[in-house]
């Protein structure tokens, strides 16, 4: 770990090449946001100044990554880049049988299509949205075994990203022979980015070694949870980060990753295992859905900023701005007045719309008038998580995400100032009401209106 003897952050890098960001009035916002059906996700980019809807694909690749596309060998089979990403990759995890895919998803439904199937059980911290919607479109049944603290936004408490280990064992009992794997997702972005720790993997690779149970990690986001790791969790402090990465996959038989968010890259993902027998099936698979198995969807060179990206995401300047600024952001926004979950995660921050417009009713959507608010006022755009993605759910929030690399801590403070103006107006906010909504994942094109006036 290199010495840092000052309080101040700062971004582990210099720029070389810069985009243009667009600046709007407010006047031309209001216009693209009705547009939009108030639905931050019908905005075009081109619209947005701050974009935060997700940290998944919109990293900034480094100069090294950049200069290794170019050494991309685009030979259909057996290619110079599939051999790097896979030493790579075995690198970081160990794993005998590793396939890139397009993105995380892609490696979710080869599993769902290979090993799932009706009857059978999927257990996991929590599950992500599309690992959840893989599973149940095999017929089988997604179970969320997240601790109790995960619940309670308010609660300082580490790891609020374990399983429940007690849960897991009675599911584990309780599903016997139909359980057909168990999952830990790291960190667990639907529990707003927490961390996992070691002592929980080794809990969960314990419970599943002792009954056969396949043990696989969504990886998407390993290097920030190493990070939390070797910060916070006894005995962790003075091991480097990849032999914290390699700890954890050393515990599990495989892994599913999206390499867009610590892989560093605009597309590309792994899936990797131990068994021969799986390894087998998965390539039968992948052949059907994604290409051949030494491209898997992707692009030789694409293969080649994986294998730089991953190495990178690991080095501990980094991941201390990382972490450092996403907390910097989070105590922002609650100094200017917006309640956020605690503790922040390493990729975003989620804020309480419901305690924050505690005046709108649930079915008001007050995290769907956040989210236009923070467009609306500055040309900022995060994602709701709440009644209108998930009908039902406990918590109504909305999610800035963190692109690595990509924004400075200026476009931070332009935020929280943002934020501060929002929240003067907290009470003032209307409601939305949805005016057209899809069957399922409605949160993607419904379309919205205000129920009343966003004050100027
Ligand atoms: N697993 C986790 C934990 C994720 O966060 C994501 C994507 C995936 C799997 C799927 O990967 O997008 O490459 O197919 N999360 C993004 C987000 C979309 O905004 O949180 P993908």
């Amino acid at each position: 770990m290199s010495v840092w003897p000052f309080r101040t952050i700062i971004e582990p890098f210099r720029i070389k090449a810069v985009e243009p960001i667009p600046f709007l009035a407010q006047s031309e916002r209001r216009t693209a946001i009705e547009a939009a059906g108030w639905n931050v996700f019908g905005l075009s980019a081109d619209t947005v100044t701050i974009d935060l809807l997700t940290d998944s694909g919109t990293g900034a690749m480094s100069a090294a990554q950049w200069s290794a596309l170019m050494q991309g060998d685009e030979s259909y089979a057996g290619s110079r880049s599939f051999h790097r990403f896979e030493a790579a990759v075995r690198e970081l995890t160990g794993y005998e049988f590793i396939f890139p895919v397009h993105q995380g998803r892609a490696a979710e439904r080869i599993i769902a299509r290979t090993l799932l199937g009706p009857g059978k059980v999927v257990l996991n911290n929590t599950h992500f949205d599309t690992t959840r919607a893989n599973v149940e479109q095999s017929g089988s049944l997604a179970l969320d075994l997240p601790v109790p603290e995960a619940a309670n936004a308010t609660s300082h408490a580490r790891f609020k990203g374990d399983m429940d280990l007690a849960a897991l064992e009675t599911a584990l009992d309780h599903h016997g022979d139909n359980v057909a794997m168990v999952f830990i997702t790291m960190t667990n972005n639907a529990v707003g980015g927490q961390p996992v720790s070691m002592a929980n993997v080794a809990g969960v690779s314990r419970l599943c070694r002792a009954r056969n149970v396949p043990f696989f990690i969504d990886a998407a986001r390993f290097a920030e949870n190493a990070w939390f790791v070797q910060r916070d969790e006894p005995g962790w402090h003075d091991v480097p980060i990849k032999a914290i990465v390699r700890r954890a996959f050393d515990l599990a038989d495989g892994c599913t990753m999206s390499a867009k968010k610590d892989g560093i890259v605009h597309i590309g993902g792994v899936l990797a295992t131990r068994s021969a027998a799986q390894a087998e099936r998965f390539r039968n698979e992948l052949i059907l859905g994604e290409g051949y198995p030494s491209y898997g969807g992707l692009a030789g060179r694409d293969l080649e900023a994986v294998a730089v990206g991953l190495m990178e995401s690991m080095d501990e300047d980094y991941l201390r701005y990382r972490v450092r600024s996403t907390a910097y952001f989070a105590e922002g926004l609650e100094q200017a007045g917006i309640p956020v979950v605690q503790p922040p995660g390493g990729h975003a921050v989620y804020m309480d719309a419901g305690r924050l417009l505690s005046h709108l009713a649930l079915d008001a959507l007050p995290g769907a008038s956040l989210a236009a608010a923070f467009y609306l006022y500055g040309g900022v755009r995060g994602v709701e998580v709440g009644t209108l993605m998930f009908p039902g759910a406990r918590l109504e929030l909305v999610r800035l995400a963190v692109p690595r690399r990509t924004y400075t801590q200026a476009h931070v403070d332009y935020v929280i100032e943002v934020a501060g103006h929002i929240a003067a107006r907290a009470k003032d906010l209307p409601g939305m009401r949805i005016v057209r909504q899809p069957p399922f994942l409605r949160h993607f094109t419904a379309t919205l209106e205000p129920t009343g006036h966003f004050p100027d």
